[in-house]
């Protein structure tokens, strides 16, 4: 597919997709959501890729859903034609996504972002969910997500007021894992992904999937599905593996079975 509103890369095992609007933010329109699900189910299906990053501008991660595109929706045309469907593919990867993010995170690219499973930030970036001072609220899992991730109080504050937040609030509520320097932001994200990729890749999709169970189960049912992804580790090849290297004292050579 020939991609208008994303760039797709790969370095070496890390699938790399930089959302590339600058006229409009990285503004995610329905193409460029389209074109990022294609991306991600190419990196999905590829055995060689292990771990994606996204990444946006300099100026901007992405500005959200894009407005102009919205505007003149009508309640029906945007239920008939299942309006924001499509962000939820992203969500649903299962090899692991890291968000690379500098400048603007707002509206729908904060949700984007969220749905990554590893935030790493610039320090320029800013962070918001600015739909209150459209006259809507986010619709693309940012009500939901945003208090799993930093509490209610500091979700309602961001969702009502629609305020910024710099990098440094961000690290310190937990939105993001890491806060870099921007001329570093990129290569700190590339090498957390490639370090990813350098394990079991069904380990470490068992792994993801096990930490996601926990914002959606009780505790004791996270607990037992841990249980049961863990004890089924020890079917693979990979736990042997890793485990003899150890005893070995050599590095592992994983085979991803
Ligand atoms: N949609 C469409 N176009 C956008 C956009 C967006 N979300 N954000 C920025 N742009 C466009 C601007 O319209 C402008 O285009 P023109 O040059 O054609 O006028 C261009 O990008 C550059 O933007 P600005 O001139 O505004 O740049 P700035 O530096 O002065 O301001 C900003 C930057 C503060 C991010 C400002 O652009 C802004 O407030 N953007 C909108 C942010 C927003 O409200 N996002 C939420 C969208 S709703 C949503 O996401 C719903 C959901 O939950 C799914």
């Amino acid at each position: 597919m020939a991609y208008q509103n994303i760039i797709v890369e790969t370095r070496s095992k890390v699938g790399l997709v930089t959302l590339n609007r600058p006229q409009a933010l990285n503004a995610l329109n329905e193409a460029l959501i389209a074109e990022l699900n294609e991306a991600l189910s190419g990196f999905e299906s590829n055995p060689e890729i292990g771990c994606t990053v996204i990444t946006g501008s300099e100026k901007a991660f992405a500005a959200g859903a894009d407005v102009k595109e919205m505007a003149e929706k009508t309640y029906v045309e945007s239920y008939l034609g299942k309006f924001l469907d499509g962000w939820t593919r992203i969500a649903e990867t299962r090899k692991p996504v890291i968000a690379a993010v500098s400048g603007f995170c707002l509206g729908g690219g904060l949700e984007l972002a969220m749905m990554c499973d590893i935030i790493i930030a610039s320090e320029t970036s800013r962070f918001a969910l600015p739909e209150i001072t459209l006259g809507i609220m986010p619709g693309a899992g940012g009500t939901q997500r945003l208090p799993r991730f930093i509490g209610k109080a500091k979700a309602m504050d961001l969702i009502l007021t629609g305020r910024m937040m710099d990098a440094s609030e961000a690290e310190r509520c937990g939105l993001v894992a890491r806060v870099v320097a921007p001329d570093k932001m990129l290569d700190a994200a590339l090498a957390a992904a490639a370090k990813i990729a350098s394990y079991s890749q069904p380990i470490v999709m068992m792994a993801k999937e096990t930490v996601n169970r926990a914002q959606e189960t009780p505790l004791s049912e996270g607990a037992r599905f841990e249980r049961r992804v863990f004890l089924s580790m020890f079917a693979t090849e990979d736990q042997k593996e890793g485990m003899q290297a150890f005893i070995e004292k050599r590095k592992p050579a994983f085979r991803n079975r």
